[in-house]
């Protein structure tokens, strides 16, 4: 099965985990869709990946996934998520990927996130800061990527 892993990342961390679940799943190939438009009909198995800012897939991920939808939903999906408020993590898959194809996708999930504080400027540093300590205190928010969670997803792309 050819499978095309297509993302987009602001800060790295959806990018670092499109490259751990590549290693993990057979004829696997990447896009970074902030640089690059793939041909879809070279896959028979799509998986689209994006962090999440403010509730809202990275808007690449969000554009791809909006252009090509009728194409997706004749092939294999899944759809994963980076993002730190992991108990909130369907509830943004439900708001960012259409729900027909969320349906027929073959596995979702989030990898977790992760808080890079030196990365951030201004108004996202802001945020980082508000997650962060957030975190400290929930055991809902991630401040770590999770490679069970990437395991997990790629047991069932294959
Ligand atoms: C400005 C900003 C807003 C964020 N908003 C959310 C959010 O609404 N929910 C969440 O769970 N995580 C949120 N995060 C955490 C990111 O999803 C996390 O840092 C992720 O690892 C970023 O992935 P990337 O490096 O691939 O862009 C936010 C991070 C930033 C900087």
């Amino acid at each position: 099965m050819n499978v095309l892993i297509a993302y987009a990342s602001k800060t790295g961390t959806t990018a670092k985990c499109a490259k751990i679940l590549k290693a993990l799943v057979d004829d696997a190939t990447l896009c970074d869709l902030t640089k690059e438009k793939p041909d879809l009909s070279q896959y028979n198995c799509v998986i689209v990946g994006g962090s999440i800012r403010m509730g809202l897939i990275h808007k690449s991920s969000r554009n791809f996934i909006a252009k090509n939808k009728e194409t997706l939903m004749r092939k294999k999906c899944a759809f994963f998520i980076c993002n730190c408020f992991v108990n909130q993590a369907d509830a943004y898959l439900k708001k960012n990927i259409p729900e027909e194809l969320l349906k027929k996708a073959i596995a979702t999930g989030s990898f977790g996130g992760e808080i890079s504080l030196e990365d951030q400027k201004g108004f996202d540093k802001l945020i980082m800061k508000m997650v962060a300590k957030k975190g400290k205190r929930s055991e809902n928010t991630k401040l770590h990527t999770s490679s069970e969670a990437i395991n997990k997803f790629a047991e069932k792309i294959k």
